[in-house]
């Protein structure tokens, strides 16, 4: 799918990540709908790119079929929005869980349907974009929802993908790694062990186009070694929990 001229919805567009993908794509030509809670942080970015503005929160339910029927009629879905900072065990209440899993997994999967049988019904073609990340591949203490969550829409993804194989609409997952600059792991106080390295937000931009306009199973923006480490987590989680042990990787204390 081009960019150039395409109409591309873009969830979580107020945040780090989110942002840059919306300057890249709006470089590019792309007529943006750019949706999120925080309205201020969308104006500036309407402002600066020409995007339609939908303010919705994704946990609510007559909001995520707004942006749903939204998002059927534009040729791109990006799929950015999520939340990371898991409370620690003592704090989880069902509410946050509901809350974790309706951002980061409810959403995507709801919006991914209504967009491809929307399409399907049209019988125009159009690109789905699913933003996961490393955590999707590799667990890590004190990010339980967070994992369970991309994980899931992993697992969601590849399977979609063959679901949609003939049909015209494509679907891709972008994982990154750790993004520096901006963003949920840049406003963090994740303390990385040393030598492990970062990406750029605008990295992760470039992994989206590349998503649109070549339809990948998956884009990995990370670090060789980082994407490595992760797929080895998938086949050997109780050596990759004992290095973490020994690394003493942990996002936080009171988990
Ligand atoms: N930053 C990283 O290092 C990194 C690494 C791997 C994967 N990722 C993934 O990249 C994506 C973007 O992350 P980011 O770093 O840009 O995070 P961020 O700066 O915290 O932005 C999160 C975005 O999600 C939106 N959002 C959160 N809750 C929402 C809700 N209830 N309804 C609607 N929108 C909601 C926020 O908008 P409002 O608050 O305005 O609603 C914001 O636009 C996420 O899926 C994240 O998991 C990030």
């Amino acid at each position: 799918m081009q960019i150039n001229g395409s109409s591309i919805l873009v969830t979580g567009a107020s945040g780090g990540l989110g942002t840059a993908m919306c300057q890249e794509l709006a470089r590019r030509g792309a007529r943006l709908v750019i949706t999120a809670r925080r309205e201020a942080l969308l104006a500036d970015l309407a402002a600066e790119t020409g995007a339609e503005v939908l303010v919705a929160d994704l946990t609510d339910r007559d909001d995520l079929l707004r942006v749903a029927e939204r998002a059927g009629a534009c040729d791109v879905l990006v799929a950015n929005a999520g939340v990371g900072n898991d409370p620690s065990l003592a704090e989880l209440t069902d509410e946050s869980i509901d809350f974790s899993i309706d951002v980061n997994l409810r959403a995507p999967i709801v919006l991914a349907t209504h967009f491809a049988r929307s399409h399907q019904q049209a019988g125009t073609e159009g690109q789905i974009v699913l933003i996961g990340s490393l955590a999707g591949l590799a667990a890590t203490p004190g990010t339980r929802m967070y994992n369970a969550t991309k994980f899931g829409l992993r697992g969601f993804a590849l399977s979609f993908r063959q679901d949609l194989e003939g049909t015209g609409v494509g679907c891709s997952l972008v994982a990154p790694g750790f993004i520096r600059d901006a963003g949920m792991f840049a406003e963090g106080d994740l303390v990385l062990p040393p030598g492990v390295r970062t990406n750029t937000p605008a990295d992760v931009a470039a992994g989206v186009v590349r998503a649109i306009t070549a339809n990948p199973m998956e884009v990995y923006v990370s670090p060789p070694e980082m994407r490595a480490v992760s797929t080895l987590a998938t086949m050997a989680p109780a050596f990759s929990a004992f290095v973490q042990r020994k690394l003493n990787v942990s996002e936080r204390t009171d988990r």
